[in-house]
């Protein structure tokens, strides 16, 4: 990554609304983004189909040093396999939350992250974009909203895509995907010292997003 080039931070647990306003700024800017949610989905999708136990750090390791991704617009494919919706099931979801929890796995995954990081800018949206992996962004947001709320979004987003879903089970998921989200010892969901806070509950998330294009423009004079 060089230093140089404007990235803007946003951070959260899921369903905080942050995907889509970081689709939303990036494309106002026309900016790249990076979804680097969608890298762990993509490496705990490969560790189930390789049949790899989730504790296996090494092997984990091994798979993400050699599998190929294209991101296509708005489609994924991963070893020429069409991976598109079925990296955003819960079930891959709590398998991405397993596979990033182990230190050696978020380090494979480091300079691939980076490597997004292009003129003329970024929008990087995670858990740790702020912290560890662009910690010299000059605009991170660290966004949250309420469990209840984030799982309603979550499961209107799952009917609309067709996929089954159920109210209380995603509440329940998504408390405890928070809790080791935020509780591991690596790179934990934490805001970075200098990140806003932003709680979307209850909020427009187009109000979000110009409150995040004007510190872009005070950041960055874009
Ligand atoms: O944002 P998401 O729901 O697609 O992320 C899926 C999982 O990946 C989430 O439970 C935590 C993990 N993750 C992470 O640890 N660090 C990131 N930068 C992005 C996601």
């Amino acid at each position: 990554m060089t230093e140089s080039v404007p990235v803007i931070t946003i951070d959260g647990p899921s369903g905080s609304g942050k995907g889509t306003i970081a689709q939303r700024v990036a494309t106002r800017l026309g900016w790249r983004v990076l979804d680097s949610g969608a890298l762990y989905r993509l490496l705990g999708l490969a560790t189930a189909n390789a049949g790899i136990g989730f504790e296996d750090e090494f092997k984990i390791i091994e798979i993400a040093n050699k599998i190929k991704v294209d991101f296509d617009g708005d489609s994924i494919r991963m070893d020429g396999q069409d991976v598109t919706d079925l990296i955003r099931t819960e079930s891959a979801g709590n398998n991405a939350s397993k596979v990033a929890a182990m230190p050696g796995v978020r380090a494979a995954l480091l300079d691939w992250q980076r490597r997004y990081a292009e003129a003329p800018g970024l929008v990087a949206d995670g858990r740790d974009m702020g912290t560890t992996v662009f910690p010299h962004a000059k605009v991170k947001i660290f966004l949250t909203a309420s469990a209840e709320e984030r799982a309603r979004r979550r499961h209107k987003q799952l009917k609309e895509k067709g996929l089954p879903a159920n109210l209380a089970a995603l509440t329940a998921e998504i408390e405890e995907r928070d809790a080791r989200d935020r509780g591991r010892a690596a790179s934990p969901l934490v805001p970075a010292p200098d990140a806003i806070e932003i709680d979307s509950t209850g909020v427009d998330i187009e109000d979000v997003v110009e409150e995040v294009l004007r510190r872009a423009h005070t950041a960055y004079a874009v």
